[in-house]
């Protein structure tokens, strides 16, 4: 099953979000198999955002994001890279379309509430920069049943 990294940026966290971020992915079908609050170190964003170092917004992001907690989550479900980016919405809050999360509660570029990973490249370098393997929790989802046909032996 496909795994993917969020991270509730430092914004949503003051806005009171979390548990409504965490809610729409839960809804959706999306398993929770790693959950921490934490403060993430200057240099591990600087890793963790290094495809953009250089870029005009890179040391402000830097800022943003190493200096108040966020909460990482590791979720997994059928694409969900893909899902996921979608149910974000686009980056900047004034473009995501309503209905995303971006879309419906963010109206800035910078303080656009969330994170998630592009690839499934990123997404186990991610999980595995933020995560120990002991910290992410693969247990069998009870509720799969219900939320995939599994009588072709795949998940439709
Ligand atoms: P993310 O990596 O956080 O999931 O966001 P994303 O893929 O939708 O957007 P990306 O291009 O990777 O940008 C990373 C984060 O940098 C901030 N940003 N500020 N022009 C700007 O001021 C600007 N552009 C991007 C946003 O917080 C964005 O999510
Ligand atoms: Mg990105």
């Amino acid at each position: 099953m496909e795994r993917t990294l969020l991270i509730i940026k430092p914004d949503a966290i003051q806005r009171r979000y979390v548990g409504r971020i965490v809610t729409r992915f839960e809804e959706k079908g999306f398993q929770i198999v790693a959950l921490k609050l934490t403060q993430i170190p200057e240099k591990v964003i600087r890793r963790h955002y290094s495809a953009h170092e250089g870029k005009p917004f890179f040391e402000p992001l830097v800022r943003y994001m190493s200096a108040q907690p966020v909460v990482l989550m590791v979720v997994r479900a059928k694409g969900a890279i893909a899902v996921a980016r979608k149910m974000m919405g686009a980056t900047f809050g004034a473009n995501a379309e309503p209905g995303t999360l971006r879309g419906d509660f963010a109206i800035s570029n910078r303080f656009n509430l969330i994170h998630g990973s592009d690839s499934p490249e990123a997404a186990e370098k991610e999980i595995a920069l933020f995560f120990k393997p002991e910290e992410i929790h693969e247990v069998a989802d009870a509720q799969e049943g219900i939320v995939y046909d599994l009588s072709a032996g795949e998940r439709i």
